[in-house]
């Protein structure tokens, strides 16, 4: 396993490269199954674990069920210190009665001030811990004062409540904006944006805000100085849930284009060429390119995760990297 440090200009602290995604623990996946993965991960070095309030409401849960799994785990095995916890909030049902939806209207809590506050003391509880490493807000809230969400992180930060502080979904002008909007209330900005990404790319979509942009990354790549603290970008469903290899998983909405179907083929060849597996190679891609990301892995077996966790040392040879980033 190899760790990077991630931090926001005030609070710094190292994680694993690879961080474990647990989104289907306690829903689709079972409480037996799932403490074999954390353990797994443990063991082999993993030390980021990501998490939120409302997982998995829409597999059958009720919004908790992943946190209370994780704080039944830390709390048998006792590893709360080894380990850096994120949790999300923002994207729970804001009227229960209502579907989850996420197009307009949401049904998302949002993040104003109030709602941060009680959210992220609901996930202390039901983690079971006293501090949260990471807090994301999961979704944009553009019905609320910007300041206000960012003056609401910046509150359980100084509580001690809260490490670094980030956002997901969200277009690149708000986390300028946000973060500019930390800074001048002298709070830490947000250090770190989770987005999708993986090694194919969608179709250009007005109105979607959830990929990480190459705008995006070379905005990142640009910080790390006193006047623009430090930001980091996390990747989630870094292997499109199992598409680059499953026939069962088919391409996502605006992944299948002829670009994709290049990208995949040329894929193929160069995991038989490497001798790694596809979802390694583009973990790999992921971890070594010219922008390196943390990609969030969201194994539901053991296997599974015994296979992406190969990714965590491979390094990708200049030649392969060139010929997958020429497609
Ligand atoms: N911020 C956000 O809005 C957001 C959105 C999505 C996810 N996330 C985070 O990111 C994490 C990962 O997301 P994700 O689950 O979409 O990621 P992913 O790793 O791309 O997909 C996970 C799925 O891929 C399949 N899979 C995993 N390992 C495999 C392997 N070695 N071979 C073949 N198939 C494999 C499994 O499907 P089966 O279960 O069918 O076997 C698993 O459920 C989540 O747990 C969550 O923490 C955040």
């Amino acid at each position: 396993m190899r760790y990077c440090t991630i931090g926001d200009g005030r609070t710094t602290f190292d994680v694993s490269t690879l961080c474990l995604g647990t989104m289907n623990m306690g829903t689709l996946v079972d409480e037996d199954t799932s403490f074999a993965i954390l353990d797994r991960y443990l063991e082999a070095g993993g030390t980021f674990l990501d998490t939120a309030n409302n997982y998995s409401s829409w597999a059958g849960g009720y919004g908790r069920d992943s946190e209370d799994l994780l704080g039944r785990w830390l709390a048998t095995r006792g590893v709360r210190d080894e380990v850096r916890l994120a949790t999300k909030l923002g994207a729970a049902k804001k009227d229960p009665a209502l579907p989850l939806q996420n197009v307009a209207p949401t049904n998302y809590q949002g993040l104003a001030a109030d709602v941060v506050e009680r959210e992220a003391h609901e996930s202390l509880r039901h983690l079971g811990v006293d501090h949260l490493d990471v807090l994301y807000g999961h979704v944009d809230d553009l019905d609320t004062p910007l300041a206000e969400t960012v003056g609401a992180f910046g509150k359980l930060q100084a509580e001690g409540v809260v490490g670094i502080t980030g956002i997901s979904n969200v277009a690149l002008w708000r986390v300028v904006e946000a973060r500019e909007e930390a800074l001048r209330q002298g709070i830490a900005p947000y250090g770190l944006v989770q987005q999708n990404l993986t090694y194919v790319y969608p179709t250009p979509e007005p109105g979607r805000h959830n990929w990480a942009s190459y705008e995006l990354l070379d905005y990142v790549a640009s910080t790390g100085t006193p006047e623009r603290p430090p930001l980091a970008v996390v990747a989630y469903s870094p292997i499109l849930q199992g598409a680059y290899v499953r026939r069962d998983k088919p391409l996502w909405d605006g992944f299948d284009h002829p670009t994709t179907r290049e990208r995949v083929r040329t894929l193929h060849e160069v995991a038989g060429q490497t001798r790694a597996t596809p979802n390694q190679v583009v973990l790999a891609w992921l971890l070594g390119g010219e922008h390196p990301v943390i990609p969030v892995i969201g194994p539901s077996t053991v296997e599974q995760l015994d296979e992406l966790l190969g990714a965590a040392d491979l390094d990708l040879d200049p030649e392969i990297r060139a010929r997958l980033d020429a497609v």
